[in-house]
């Protein structure tokens, strides 16, 4: 084989790796911020699960009631933004891509909906925003917390 062609191998083969890990480690965010930080973001994440479980099995019952508080609860679960100090709301400002807290929104702005939905006792429309939440979860974990779930890193769904 040319050298030259093997040469150039050899540097894509070394560089390649590196380089894939340079963007995971821009856009996930979780080993960037500071531990207490990032303390408090799992106990938000861990919250909102325990939420998400608690409506699906509202919802496949029925019970538009007990919807309601949950997803006002998820919506309301600004953990992070509760306890955070000054000094560290400055921290997640600059580490915070634009992009995440867009997501972040617009999954609240879905948690508020849902709510609205189930005090509507309108069933199909629930549904489809637990199922828009959940793709919101998988999008913003494929997007942000490959050091967390790395093995989202292969799966091409969300966006
Ligand atoms: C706007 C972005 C975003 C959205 C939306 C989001 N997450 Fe997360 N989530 C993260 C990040 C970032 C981490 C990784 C934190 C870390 O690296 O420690 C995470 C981590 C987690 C964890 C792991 C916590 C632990 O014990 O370490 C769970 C569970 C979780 N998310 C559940 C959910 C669920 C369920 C949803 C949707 C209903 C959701 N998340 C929506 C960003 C998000």
């Amino acid at each position: 084989m040319n050298k030259k062609i093997v040469l150039l191998l050899l540097l894509l083969m070394v560089s390649m790796p590196h380089a894939e890990s340079d963007i995971d480690h821009e856009s996930a965010i979780g080993s960037q911020l500071p531990n207490h930080i990032r303390s408090l973001l799992i106990e938000e994440m861990q919250a909102i699960t325990t939420s998400m479980d608690v409506i699906f099995r509202a919802l496949v019952a029925g019970e538009h009631d007990q919807v309601v508080p949950q997803a006002q609860a998820i919506h309301d679960s600004f953990i992070m933004a509760q306890k955070m100090t000054e000094a560290d709301s400055k921290t997640l400002e600059e580490v915070l891509p634009e992009e995440f807290i867009k997501r972040d929104q617009a999954f609240h702005h879905l948690s508020a909906e849902l709510a609205e939905a189930a005090r509507n006792k309108d069933q199909a429309k629930q549904f489809k925003l637990y199922q828009d939440m959940q793709q919101a979860c998988l999008a913003c974990h494929q997007k942000h917390a490959l050091d967390r779930f790395p093995n989202l890193k292969s799966e091409s769904i969300g966006e």
